[in-house]
């Protein structure tokens, strides 16, 4: 069997060109990394959603990039063979020039990552394109952006009247120019995110953005169904595992109590 390898940023522009869809997947471990790439996912991305999905933080804003080049760590050694992007943390964007390299080159060559994810619009254009012109691979993040959410006040879909609409369009392209080789849309009407993806020649990638993107990505926890709360709309469970998983537990307490675990096939004999 041949050894499956890694997309670089070239196949995902072709994939857009030839009009194949993306798949993509959030992980921060090595289990999950393993069964994303057995399933044949294209990209992994270990988002700092980390810190509400594992680490129990009501925000990403907690984040530090300490646990992103940890997390990052272990998902490569999960997945060899997978593209993998790694969440920029919370305000790292706006670090002083030679800090967001030296971020940026930690994910990249410590942790092991292909390309970093930065959230933001025109704003960071200046930094992203220091980044791509130093050889780092950047994705784009606009639309809902978790790491404002202190500043927002919540978790608001996006680009909903005009004037958002057409500030999220004007970030995109701004975006692109400054050298993102993809760009994540969360949380935007559908038409708007279309608008974006027919514009755009680098792939889009859509979370809540709809069916006219270049491709999808999920939350791993939200796919099967390990989740907690509230849930956002365009979430999908393809499985129910905290179900299984409680389940599991239950019978785990009750066999124990019971005595009827450990059974004979479980006890090493002399
Ligand atoms: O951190 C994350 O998981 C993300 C996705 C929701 C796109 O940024």
């Amino acid at each position: 069997m041949t050894e499956r390898k890694a997309l670089t940023t070239f196949d995902l522009l072709n994939m857009k060109r030839r009009q194949e869809k993306i798949t993509m997947v959030t992980a921060y471990d090595a289990p999950t990394a393993r069964l994303v790439e057995q399933a044949g996912i294209d990209l992994i991305l270990v988002g700092d959603s980390l810190g509400m999905v594992v680490l129990g933080y009501e925000t990403t804003v907690p984040v530090t990039l300490e646990a992103m080049i940890h997390h990052t760590k272990a998902v490569r050694r999960g997945a060899p063979h997978t593209m993998i992007v790694a969440d920029m943390p919370f305000l790292t964007a706006h670090y002083t020039p030679d800090e967001v390299l030296r971020a940026a080159g930690r994910l990249l060559q410590d942790a092991g990552a292909q390309a970093v994810k930065l959230e933001g619009g025109k704003e960071i254009a200046e930094t992203v394109a220091r980044l791509t012109r130093a050889g780092v691979p950047v994705m784009g993040h606009i639309g809902l952006k978790p790491q404002t959410v202190l500043q927002m006040g919540g978790y608001r879909v996006a680009g909903k009247d005009d004037d958002d609409r057409n500030a999220l369009i004007e970030d995109a392209r701004v975006l692109a120019s400054a050298g993102v080789f993809s760009i994540v849309i969360e949380a935007v009407p559908e038409t708007v995110a279309q608008m974006i993806t027919d514009e755009l020649t680098i792939p889009t990638i859509g979370i809540g953005a709809g069916r006219y993107v270049d491709g999808q990505v999920l939350v791993f926890h939200d796919l099967i169904g390990l989740t907690f709360g509230h849930q956002a709309k365009f979430v999908k469970h393809y499985a129910h595992v905290r179900e299984t998983i409680e389940q599991a537990l239950i019978q785990y307490r009750d066999e124990v109590r019971e005595g009827l675990f450990p059974a004979p096939e479980h006890i090493y004999k002399l």
